[in-house]
């Protein structure tokens, strides 16, 4: 278990209320929490039936005869691209769905009468390759608006997505397309990335060379850099879709069928699947981006600056939005590229209005300098939102000043990929913000903190989060393994769901949510498993035995450090260090690659054998050491420390 660093979270506590002229306009009403805890299934269910067209409407709203197994709206019947695109194109197909934004500079405005006739006309070419109700489709694409119309496709025709991050790599696209017997492989030739290309295609070739289920692959021609097609297997997006009808019938979908397979990084070497089903999904959704984002569909230009290929990019810039009929940005590039002012560029030329980003990003914007946002015009912004770690008080404030022109409000947004949506958010407009903390659980979720015995703590103390009661869009398993379901998420704290980080309640009953208490590091507000990265390290030859912790840092929160012993004949050169870390990378992805590799000729143990990780994240963040007699190989630990002290003087 990781120390929490309470300390750095808690040394600022200014309270921000809420402007009246803010409150006079919001889409949230205090109203709403009594509402929900009176009785939250009908809560959940008044949201289920007010937002969502349902075929048929839902008559149960939770049902929790089979715990942790629970389901919601059970003999409901809808579709999800027709709540996305369809009904909105009556009064509203001409709305912009999306502005995308290229990174070489290019753009498309797509409707959502543009959108829809995209989505149609690829669903009816998935159904050409034959892709049927049921079967799983990968997708492992840059962002371009393909992404998002292939997994709307899918959810016309009722087959669940997975989406694969397009940073991972082909390694990790085998064993994602393995565990989900993917049928299909939808990518791009390539992916524009800081003026180079990510070459997507061949990685899908790699890929498929091992993945007997794929049948078809669909490529979206982006980058132009000559790819191979391999004839009978490979399509071209343009060429499928060319002679495809713009209608193509939804499928009926019963609310619990399944939308989508993500696939998350456990604290074992294997990524979990996690699955979200169609009417509970869309309900938390669609719920909580109007709720947390204020949506006024008429005015605003949103921005959910991050990736689809994360659950952020899933509910914020695809679900939510499109059910919300809002007006969105799709950047595809990265923040720097050409210069470090792009995302300010876009914010003024399209008139941004919300902004939802990662404190890793708030904190490069920082080191960068405020010169870069004064360069434009931000003053359409009217909200910002944070969400993936625990921002710290600093980047809270620089976020509120520099960006906000200090009276936008902030969301500190706390949730995961297994919740589906937005759990912990203070709404604008409503509830009063202290930098750092993401205040209280939103109507219809009950967040708590316990301590060891799963007993709820007083206020001012510390201990584990947990969520009382099931939600609409919660994970219903892990994909094909039930066991792992109820073992890792409802077994430490009967009857709650455990979401693995620690948290703190203070006097006055906020929520300051302190990292993961697992084994899952946390590094630019993704999650990396410990386990996966040493996995990758031993699978090398020279490696022996390898152990890796999250180590802080500054910008990313949290820095992959692994102590590596090798195998005799091999020596700890540098040359091994750049093999090793792109081994790494090419295993699992250039996220995962460390950014400290130490050599050493044994790992401190306990007596037992047990790797001691706490103390090598001691070592890593150059902390007092303590009393280490207790372990087996005491004298290693200060050679570690010595050599960790002496490549940090290096750096
Ligand atoms: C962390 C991202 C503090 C947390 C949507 C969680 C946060 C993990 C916050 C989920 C926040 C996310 N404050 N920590 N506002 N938001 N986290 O699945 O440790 O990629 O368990 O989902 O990110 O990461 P995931």
């Amino acid at each position: 278990m990781s120390e929490p660093g309470i300390e750095n979270l808690l040394h600022e506590e200014r309270t921000f209320p809420p402007s009246p002229a803010f409150t006079a306009q919001a889409n949230a009403q205090e109203s709403l929490y009594g509402e929900a805890d009176d009785d939250f299934v009908a809560y959940w269910m008044r949201n289920a039936m007010e937002r969502l067209d349902w075929i048929t409407p839902p008559t149960v709203a939770l049902d929790d005869s089979d715990p942790p197994f629970y389901k919601w709206f059970t003999d409901g019947e809808l579709n999800i691209s027709a709540n996305c695109l369809d009904r909105h194109l009556a009064n509203g197909g001409d709305k912009v769905a999306y502005h995308w934004i290229g990174e070489p500079g290019d753009t498309r405005t797509l409707t959502y009468a543009d959108l829809s006739a995209e989505v149609n006309r690829f669903a009816n070419g998935l159904r050409s390759l034959g892709v049927e109700k049921g079967d799983r489709v990968a997708i492992y694409m840059g962002m371009v608006p393909e992404l998002a119309i292939a997994m709307l496709a899918c959810a016309r025709i009722g087959a669940p997505h997975s989406v694969i991050f397009g940073g991972f790599s082909a390694e990790s696209i085998i064993d994602r397309v393995h565990d989900a017997q993917a049928k299909m492989l939808i990518t791009c030739d390539g992916a524009w990335r800081r003026g180079s290309v990510v070459p997507l295609k061949d990685n899908c070739d790699v890929a498929m060379a091992s993945s007997p289920s794929i049948e078809h692959c669909v490529v979206v021609e982006r980058t132009k850099h000559g790819v191979d097609m391999q004839e009978g297997r490979d399509v071209w997006w343009h060429d499928l879709v060319e002679s495809q009808a713009d209608t193509c019938e939804p499928e009926i979908m019963n609310a619990e069928d399944l939308l989508y397979i993500l696939y998350t990084s456990g604290t074992t070497a294997k990524p979990k699947g996690i699955m979200h089903t169609t009417g509970g999904y869309l309900t938390g959704a669609a719920t909580t981006h109007s709720l947390v984002f204020d949506i006024k569909p008429d005015t605003d230009v949103y921005w959910c600056a991050a990736d689809i290929g994360w659950v952020t990019g899933h509910t914020y810039i695809v679900y939510g939005p499109l059910a919300n009929h809002t007006t969105s940005v799709m950047y595809e590039g990265t923040p720097d590229y050409p210069d470090k002012d792009r995302l300010w560029e876009i914010i003024a030329e399209y008139g941004v209005t919300i902004l939802y980003t990662a404190p890793t990003a708030i904190r490069a914007f920082m080191k960068w300098g405020a010169e870069y946002p004064e360069r434009h015009d931000l003053t359409s912004l009217r909200l910002l939102g944070t969400v993936g770690e625990p921002i710290n008080p600093e980047a809270w404030m620089w976020y509120h000043e520099h960006i906000g022109g200090s009276t936008s409000p902030i969301v500190d947004t706390w949730w995961q990929t297994e919740t589906g949506s937005i759990m912990i958010s203070p709404l604008p407009g409503i509830t009063a913000t202290k930098p750092g903390s993401t205040t209280h659980s939103l109507p219809g979720i009950t967040a708590q903190v316990v301590d060891m015995d799963g007993v709820p703590v007083e206020r001012g103390e510390g201990g584990f989060l947990t969520i009382a009661k099931p939600w609409p869009s919660m994970l219903r398993s892990i994909y094909g393994d039930d066991q792992r379901y109820v073992d890792t998420y409802w077994t430490r704290y009967p009857g709650r769901y455990f979401p693995g980080d620690g948290a703190k309640l203070d006097e006055e009953g906020y929520l300051w949510v302190l990292g993961r208490v697992d084994d899952v590091m946390n590094v630019s507000g993704h999650r990396i498993s410990t386990m996966e990265v040493e996995s990758a390290l031993v699978d090398h030859d020279a490696v022996a035995e390898a152990a890796v912790v999250g180590a802080t840092d500054e910008i990313t929160g949290q820095a992959i450090a692994a102590f590596v012993t090798l195998r005799s004949g091999y020596e700890p050169t540098d040359k091994l260090h750049d093999e090793l870390r792109d081994h790494v990378g090419m295993k699992i992805g250039a996220i995962a690659k460390p950014r400290t590799i130490i050599f050493t000729p044994d790992l401190p143990k306990t007596r037992s054998g047990k790797i001691m990780r706490r103390l090598l994240r001691d070592i890593s963040d150059h902390r007092d050491l303590g009393d280490v007699t207790t372990l087996a190989n005491a004298e290693i630990v200060q050679a570690i420390a010595e050599q960790a002290e002496a490549q940090t003087e290096d750096d």
